[in-house]
């Protein structure tokens, strides 16, 4: 089992620094403005479709949201249904701001928590939630280490849905390389290797997005602005699909979405 050590903390530590000090969170969420066609195109519309229908009917289930930066999905995730939400993230801003959302929507005390504390060691009881969503988190972790805690607060049989970006695209690396700012120090996107980790881990089936229509939407928002739900996209989004099947292309997409069932020899 991996273990929690110093470098985790260190780590752990810069990654705060980097969200409470520097709003990494928000300066990545202006970097993607310049570039709307990519989180309008008709793949990532697809992409939130499919994720929310892992999500749309959570009743009377307990739901952990990792990683819930300003809560939106926490609150989403109270709205469909579920008794109770813990949302986690290191940063005390988005905390403050997480709760305050929720609270303001007027849901009670006893159906939420949100709290600063760290993914890589949790404060929860093991077997304590049925399902562990993230968007963005499992990058900015030591993967193994969380993983593995990830595991031990999963119910028997419980699944762990995740969005995550991946590596291997060449144009996404060079956009990155461009854009320190909109990133933490220590995050780094899905590799190959991070993959087939996961996979030796958990019962995965996982579906990818973004492999053609990424690139091609981050050129038509800087040629073709005005024009949003452009023919090039639909397209792209068509050709992918097909694309996709090759198990090998997989890793160059933009994003997978990793859909994940705790197996039942788990510790
Ligand atoms: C890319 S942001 C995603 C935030 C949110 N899920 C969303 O979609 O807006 C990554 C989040 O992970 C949080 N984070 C990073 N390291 C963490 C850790 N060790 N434990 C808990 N949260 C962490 C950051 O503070 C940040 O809010």
């Amino acid at each position: 089992m991996a273990n929690y050590n110093r470098n985790v903390s260190e780590r752990v530590n810069r990654e705060r620094e980097a969200h409470d000090e520097h709003d990494v969170l928000g300066e990545n969420i202006r970097v993607k403005q310049r570039f709307p066609h990519v989180s309008s195109s008709p793949t990532i519309m697809r992409m939130e479709k499919d994720i929310l229908a892992f999500t749309d009917n959570l009743k009377g289930l307990r739901i952990l949201d990792l990683g819930c930066g300003h809560g939106e999905q926490s609150l989403r995730f109270l709205q469909n249904g579920a008794a109770f939400v813990a949302g986690i993230d290191i940063s005390m801003n988005y905390i403050d701001s997480a709760r305050q959302s929720i609270s303001e929507a007027g849901f009670p005390e006893n159906t939420f928590h949100c709290c600063v504390m760290d993914a890589h060691q949790m404060d929860f009881e093991d077997h304590s939630f049925d399902m562990v969503i993230g968007r963005g988190i499992l990058h900015h972790l030591d993967l193994a280490v969380s993983l593995a805690e990830i595991q031990r607060v999963l119910k028997v049989g419980g699944r762990a849905v995740f969005m995550e970006p991946l590596a291997a695209n060449p144009l996404l690396k060079v956009f990155r390389y461009l854009t320190p700012k909109a990133r933490s120090m220590d995050e780094k996107p899905l590799s190959i290797q991070d993959l087939a980790m996961i996979d030796s881990h958990w019962q995965v089936n996982n579906t990818y997005y973004g492999l053609v229509s990424a690139p091609l939407a981050m050129c038509t928002s800087l040629l073709m602005p005005e024009n949003t739900t452009n023919a090039i996209l639909r397209f792209a989004d068509w050709l992918e699909q097909k694309f996709n099947h090759i198990k090998i292309l997989q890793p160059l997409n933009q994003y997978v979405v990793l859909n994940l069932m705790r197996p039942k020899d788990a510790l």
